[in-house]
């Protein structure tokens, strides 16, 4: 059994304030295709799943005179470290398995390499998965962050990924 649940998280304030600040529609995609390919590449499906959920939790809006500020955001932003910072700092909280939390925060941080310098990391299959699902939904112009889902209809959906994933648990458990 799951210590910490999908709707768990997302009825945290926590995740209420920063999940829905950088878009709870996009973070919803991102969490469902990190399980999809979790799944197709038999990895662990509820830590791709949560990672994807909680990626972009560390965002922050960059704003000049009332107007969105690209500039900014590119020169000045850190939000995987945030993201990660927060992710993990929530996960314990709710009673999150440490490993589990760990690599789910690992997870966050590696989902882009905008902010490292001169280069990239290499990145375990479960990072691939969670940067793949992000690139998967993104949109031009960062429309991505701005797509709406009521808190009704996302507490809906992930209810279902949670059911989901508890199945392919259950049943990655009985075919070890
Ligand atoms: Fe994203």
């Amino acid at each position: 059994m799951r210590d910490v649940k999908l709707t768990d998280i997302f009825n945290h304030h926590i995740a209420q304030k920063y999940i829905t600040r950088s878009g709870l529609a996009h973070a919803l995609a991102v969490s469902y295709h990190a399980f999809e390919m979790a799944k197709e590449q038999n990895l662990d499906v509820d830590i791709a799943a949560k990672a994807g959920f909680l990626h972009d939790m560390g965002h922050y809006t960059w704003y000049k005179d009332g107007k969105w500020d690209y500039k900014l955001y590119k020169q000045n932003d850190i939000h995987p470290i945030k993201g990660a910072e927060r992710a993990h700092k929530l996960l314990i909280r709710l009673g999150e398995n440490p490993i589990k939390a760990k690599e789910i925060a690992l997870a966050v941080l590696f989902h882009t390499d905008s902010f490292i310098p001169g280069g990239s990391v290499t990145l375990t299959p479960l990072q691939k998965i969670v940067k793949l699902a992000d690139e998967k939904d993104e949109e031009p112009g960062g429309h991505h962050h701005y797509r709406t889902i009521t808190k009704e209809r996302a507490q809906k959906s992930l209810e279902r990924l949670d059911e989901k994933i508890d199945a392919y648990v259950l049943h990655q458990q009985k075919t070890l």
